[in-house]
């Protein structure tokens, strides 16, 4: 693949499972060399959409370029040569419980590539060293931080040296701090490796930090496809009360609900549930 900067055109694309529609009409080129922010309410197809460029779903219609390829119309093994240049970190990092950090991260090396064992080992090491976790190669998933596994996660995604980058929700279940360091380090690992990124997120507070080019999802369709600044600017009403999280009014009634009659608990903790009631 020449150069780094690949561009992901979508034309005409409709995405969605079992020929129904998530999303249609989408014609937006994620540009190159730069954090695309992918914004929209839940269920909205967000996630649908990264999962159809990476072809684990295929379109209804449409095409998907990466770069210069039209992903679909590529050999499985073209496929396959370009997938290993795109990382993905997954909302929960999708670490194994069973292997150490170091191992997980090394693992697309010894699947993918010659190095020997000890080899792939150490460049994972050097991969958790840019988000800091080198010293922490030794210990499993579940000695970790949430945040930690997260940015575990963005080491593995990174270990293949990627043209791209995805993103979905990396900053769901973190703490502001948190969240904006991991905001730095995409920030960071694009400037320095001047890779294209695409981030899933339903943070306002993240898109207003990394995002040059942003993506506004919603109704089945693309509502906006422009700059960060551009989308600060709409007078749209529903992307006005999105930016500025007003609710949404909602017409069914809430908080009716029935309750739990106690009596049905295998457990007779009647008297205790009275109590904890009161
Ligand atoms: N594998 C699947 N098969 C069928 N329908 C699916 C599948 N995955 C997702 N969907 C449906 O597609 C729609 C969009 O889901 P998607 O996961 O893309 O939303 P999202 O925008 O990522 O939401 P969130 O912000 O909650 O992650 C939902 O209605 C969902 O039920
Ligand atoms: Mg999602």
């Amino acid at each position: 693949m020449p150069g780094k900067r690949h561009d992901i055109r979508l034309t005409n694309l409709a995405v969605g499972y079992g020929g129904t529609p998530v999303v249609s009409d989408v014609n937006v080129t994620l540009p190159g060399g730069k954090i695309t922010v992918i914004l929209g309410g839940s269920g909205c197809g967000k996630s649908t959409l990264i999962k159809h460029i990476l072809r684990l779903h295929d379109p209804l219609s449409g095409a998907i370029h990466i770069g210069p390829h039209n992903i679909m119309e590529l050999t499985r093994r073209q496929w396959a040569c370009l997938k290993l240049r795109l990382g993905l970190l997954f909302q929960d990092g999708a670490l194994l419980g069973s292997l150490t950090l170091g191992d997980n991260v090394a693992l697309p090396l010894r699947e993918h590539t010659r190095l020997k064992p000890r080899e792939a080992y150490e460049l994972a090491v050097s991969k958790l060293a840019l988000v800091g976790l080198e010293k922490f190669a030794h210990l499993y998933p579940n000695q970790l931080s949430g945040g930690m596994r997260k940015r575990a996660g963005l080491a593995r995604a990174m270990v293949m040296d990627p043209a791209v980058l995805f993103c979905d929700e990396p900053t769901s279940g973190l703490d502001p701090i948190n969240s904006a360091e991991l905001d730095q380090l995409l920030l960071e690992l694009k400037e320095r490796f001047d890779i294209t990124v695409v981030v899933v997120s339903h943070d306002l507070a993240s898109m207003r930090t990394i995002a040059d080019h942003v993506v506004v999802l919603g109704e089945g369709r693309v509502l906006f496809d422009g700059s960060r600044d551009e989308l600060e600017a709409t007078r749209d009403d529903y992307l006005r009360r999105f930016l500025d999280r007003l609710a949404q009014e909602r017409t069914a009634p809430r908080l009716s609900t029935s309750r739990l009659d106690p009596s049905l608990l295998k457990m007779d903790c009647s008297e205790l549930w009275e109590q904890v009631q009161e």
